[in-house]
């Protein structure tokens, strides 16, 4: 005779060994909150439908709300004889309250009770992430404006390319995250579909009330196929794919990062608070918090990689390989929010040298394409300008100076087009303030782009406030 819950047709109880093969209660049983909700909301729906009597959804409520009390307070046992946190729970209320419990489980299977929980989780979860974004963005304009003026090289292939505001190339993260933020809305959408009623598979005998379930619940729509909603895992496939697209986002930010912090670049210093040292050699200040982040966006993309391998031959409805989903969501979920929190931190308390990047932009051709712009803007065509600005910088190179150093005479030998106005139309400065075209990185065109951040930030603030506010009525 098996004790589990589901022993009836069993005349053996599990091999311990496949017993703790099968649980997911270390795992799943994060999911508490959601599970105890769901089953509250069942409950009261399976009274409002005369499935149950009041007095027993009295008795599973009450009852409920006390394992829930016990979880937070530390107190409750989990048991991996009980496999998962929905067998735990109705194991602990029946224990508690007798039939009423065992009345719970009534037109509900464990395949949709735990798709509802992994979609409010997911959902819940979703906007924290949310959250975490807007402040990394927030942290970011914070530095724009504080560094507005700092001019450094812009790069292509990692060479110096053409002089930009160190604030444009973090704007440009700003948007970056910008379509992270509404990816992640896109996932909320498709997680807030209510899955229960589905039943094991085929719907249920029983005349249930699914909108009731999904008004309590908050959820905005219900699954229009049973099938569908025990099998659908494209919520949590669209989280891990959003997480791992703004966690190769963190990975470029932080190979900046790591290459600004070196003796080579000495761009920026990090806090000291936000970096460690060796071992063995007494000078070192590492830049650790980027390297884990980029390190771990291969652990994000490989849940990613995981879910979608796992699902790609299943067949309809619920199989026992989905109860894979879970851990790397969680673990996905966990490393995302950390991810933001720290860079949100590092961004705070980093030191910008501005006279190194500006002597990185002094000391180097980057206003080469400005020579030509300059003599185009005399009529010459771009091409010949190309070559002639070209034969500037060889020129240059050989006699060992900077296009600002060449004389006038010089200059006036490569073409007679040159005049007096050419020393200031290649100033590092010069070179920003005329790059204004829209999203271009002049000083005009850099103050629009962080006027227009912040008033981003406010809509995205007011959407996740709003689906916070949502889930709050849920808790
Ligand atoms: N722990 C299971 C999971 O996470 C719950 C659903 C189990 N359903 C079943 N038919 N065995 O997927």
């Amino acid at each position: 005779m098996s004790e589990k819950l589901w022993g009836g047709r069993f005349s053996k109880s599990t091999d311990q060994m496949i017993n703790e093969f099968q649980a997911s209660i270390s795992f799943d049983k994060r999911m508490y909150h959601e599970d105890i909700a769901g089953s509250i909301a069942h409950a009261n729906m399976l009274a409002k439908c005369g499935i149950i009597s009041a007095e027993d959804r009295d008795a599973i409520v009450k009852g409920l709300k006390e394992i829930l009390q016990q979880i937070e307070a530390g107190e409750f046992d989990f048991s991996v004889d009980l496999e998962d946190i929905h067998m735990n729970i109705e194991k602990r209320l029946t224990d508690a309250i007798g039939d009423a419990g065992r009345r719970l489980h009534t037109a509900r299977s464990r395949n949709d009770q735990v798709a509802l929980d992994t979609h409010m989780y997911v959902r819940r979860e979703t906007v924290a992430v949310q959250k975490e974004i807007e402040n990394l963005q927030r942290a970011l304009v914070e530095a724009a404006e504080k560094y507005s003026d700092v001019i450094m090289p812009g790069y292509t292939h990692l060479q110096r390319a053409q002089p930009i505001l160190f604030s444009h190339q973090l704007m440009a993260y700003f948007s970056m995250l910008s379509r992270d933020f509404a990816r992640f809305k896109g996932v909320y959408d498709r997680a807030d579909i209510m899955p229960l009623g589905a039943g094991a598979l085929a719907g249920t005998t029983f005349p249930i009330d699914r909108e009731y379930v999904a008004q309590q619940l908050n959820f905005q729509s219900i699954y229009n196929n049973s099938l569908d909603a025990v099998s659908d895992r494209d919520y949590i496939m669209e989280f891990l794919s959003a997480a791992s697209i703004l966690m190769v986002h963190l990975s470029r930010l932080s190979e900046e990062t790591i290459l600004w912090c070196t003796r080579e670049f000495s761009f920026i210093e990090l806090d000291d608070a936000h970096c460690t040292g060796s071992s063995m050699m007494p000078q070192k200040k590492n830049p650790d918090v980027s390297e884990l982040v980029r390190g771990k966006t291969g652990r994000v993309v490989g849940h990613l990689m995981a879910m979608l391998a796992t699902v790609k031959g299943l067949p309809l409805a619920y199989n026992k390989d989905l109860q894979e989903d879970k851990e790397g969501i969680f673990d996905a979920i966990d490393t995302v929010k950390f991810s933001l929190a720290v860079y949100a931190q590092l961004i705070r308390g980093m030191k910008v040298h501005r006279d190194v990047m500006e002597k990185a932009v002094t000391e180097d051709f980057s206003n080469a394409t400005d020579l030509a712009d300059y003599l185009v803007k005399k009529g010459l065509p771009f091409r010949k300008a190309h070559a002639v600005s070209g034969h500037a910088v060889h020129y240059c190179i050989e006699h060992h100076k900077w296009l600002e150093d060449m004389t006038m005479a010089e200059f006036k030998e490569l073409s007679p087009l040159f005049e007096d106005d050419v020393k200031e139309a290649i100033l590092p400065t010069t070179c920003v303030k005329n790059r204004n075209s829209f999203g271009g990185t002049s000083y005009h065109q850099v103050d629009l782009q962080i006027e227009a951040a912040k008033k981003l930030l406010q809509a995205e603030e007011a959407c996740s406030d709003a689906t916070a506010r949502k889930q709050a009525n849920v808790e």
